[in-house]
């Protein structure tokens, strides 16, 4: 599980002002997944379906560059923060994603690949797995949104978790298996955490700005 303090990117969850010592004793990783996975089925058409949320454009590995990118642009300690610690758990959703697939796709024959429409994933990439949305299409980074304004930003990610949220429940919708649900129901409900974070965030920062410009007014 990936967690906070991670990355070794110069920052820590208050900003700058840290040593490089200091930032290099954070590392931190735990060597366990945040949710368990134990999938015991091989089911290969719903890999190529699940595989969207490690590669697609609601998936976990863009939620977390797009927010890990746009914490530098908060503009104080507390939005630094929940960016830093919704990002890397989207990191640590990414390693729980990828289990899934590895163990989806565990034991399958090249013919049985090819018949679940991964005859092109095993000619490029055998059978590593790689991030792309449910169609094929690499991941792309045009999927990450970064405008420079920190509400435009917010309000973004909220509806990137509405997204992802949505595209769990379309998964669970195509699977009965508990082994694959109860992870895919975990994930869904981080998503309806992450989104209510957000907008606490986004609603501070609003009334923030409304409290500068009525100091404003009455100076000026
Ligand atoms: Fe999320």
């Amino acid at each position: 599980m990936l967690v906070t303090h991670i990355l070794g990117l110069g920052m820590n969850h208050h900003g700058l002002g840290k040593t490089n010592k200091e930032v290099l004793t954070m590392w931190k990783y735990e060597k366990k997944l945040q949710y368990p996975v134990n999938i015991k089925n091989k089911d290969l058409k719903l890999a190529k379906y699940i595989v969207t949320q490690y590669g697609g454009p609601a998936g976990e590995l863009a939620a977390a560059w797009q927010y890990l990118d746009q914490r530098y642009n908060m503009p104080d300690d507390r939005g630094k923060a929940l960016l830093t610690d919704i990002g890397t758990e989207e990191l640590a959703h990414v390693e729980i994603i990828s289990t899934m697939l590895y163990q989806l796709m565990q034991g399958a024959t090249v013919e049985e690949l090819k018949k679940a429409g991964l005859g092109e994933n095993y000619a490029q990439f055998g059978k590593d797995l790689f991030p792309s949305d449910s169609f094929g299409n690499p991941f792309n980074m045009a999927y990450i949104k970064v405008s420079g304004d920190y509400i435009a930003d917010i309000e973004s990610n909220m509806g990137a978790e509405q997204r992802a949220r949505a595209t769990y429940e379309h998964l669970m919708d195509l699977t009965n298996d508990p082994d694959v649900l109860a992870p895919l129901a975990f994930l869904r409900q981080r998503e309806i955490v992450h989104y209510q974070r957000f907008k606490e965030l986004r609603n501070y920062y609003l009334e923030m700005k409304k409290q500068t410009t009525k100091k404003q007014e009455v100076q000026y």
